[in-house]
């Protein structure tokens, strides 16, 4: 049994959809988020950057004694999670390898579609981890950096959206996927549009679900699971502009965000 908190961070708010995903599957557990509000996107930025920001944020965590760290972040788990895995003394999982293994399940056809960042398409991680779990099949990887900002700006209902989803998802309707992963922590939440333009055969798949579970598998086996059955305690930090962080995070994770503290980013 252990105590100590979870640390969990992504580049800004969109993270918080895999926090939701733990409280759900844990709800024992105190959670520790950091969001890098100031330096949001990595989806744009390049390996060496997201390398360094990804290096930054699990030292910060670490700093306040977390057991586990889970990349929430697609963008930095694509690009990152060897680099943490080897230079930190905890545990570390990042949101690939179970989205992977939950789209190749998921397929019957064996055509798998993946959206994400730029960075995350172009890092063929998701790509090379589905093809490992099912080594017959065809992915298919498409970027659609407008939907984070659209998603931000609480757009995700709008004409603009939808009309962004046909650009973005057409060839992945033509190539007739029938599962696609949410490879961007923002997407969940732009869920119900993708759906209506993917149509329903198509399997919606958002990595944090399995994330949450495989978080679970791990501290049963390490026996490092929270048997403290009382209210867990949740914080939140950010590296700038909190107040939008509590406005736009509170969609994300759908209860009010508490325990919110900004840090200087030269500190990280
Ligand atoms: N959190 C990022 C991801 O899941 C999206 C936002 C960004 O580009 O930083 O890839």
């Amino acid at each position: 049994m252990d105590n100590r908190p979870i640390g969990i961070f992504d580049s800004g708010v969109g993270g918080l959809t895999v926090m939701r995903e733990i409280i759900e599957q844990l709800p024992y557990e105190n959670l520790i988020y950091f969001g890098d509000t100031a330096r949001i996107p990595y989806g744009s930025k390049s390996v060496q950057t997201i390398k360094k920001y990804a290096f930054q944020c699990a030292s910060f965590l670490k700093s306040k004694d977390v057991k586990t760290i889970v990349i929430a972040c697609n963008t930095a788990s694509s690009i990152a999670l060897e680099h943490l895995q080897n230079n930190f003394d905890l545990p570390v999982i990042g949101v690939i390898e179970p989205g992977s293994r939950s789209a190749a399940s998921a397929t019957k056809n064996g055509r798998i579609g993946v959206i994400g960042t730029i960075a995350t398409i172009n890092s063929n991680a998701y790509q090379s981890k589905i093809m490992e779990y099912k080594h017959d099949s065809e992915v298919i990887g498409i970027p659609c950096p407008l939907f984070v900002p659209i998603i931000e700006e609480g757009w995700e209902y709008s004409t603009v959206a939808e009309l962004t989803a046909e650009k973005y998802l057409t060839e992945l309707i033509e190539h007739d996927v029938d599962s696609l992963v949410l490879g961007c922590t923002h997407y969940p939440i732009l869920r119900y549009t993708i759906k209506k333009v993917v149509g329903p055969n198509v399997k919606l798949v958002n990595p944090a679900f399995e994330t949450a579970r495989d978080l679970r598998k791990l501290l049963t086996d390490e026996n490092i699971l929270n048997e403290n059955y009382e209210i867990p305690n949740y914080e939140y930090y950010t590296s700038d502009a909190p107040e939008r962080f509590r406005r736009i995070g509170g969609n994300f994770l759908k209860k009010e965000i508490d325990n919110l503290y900004e840090i200087a980013i030269d500190n990280l």
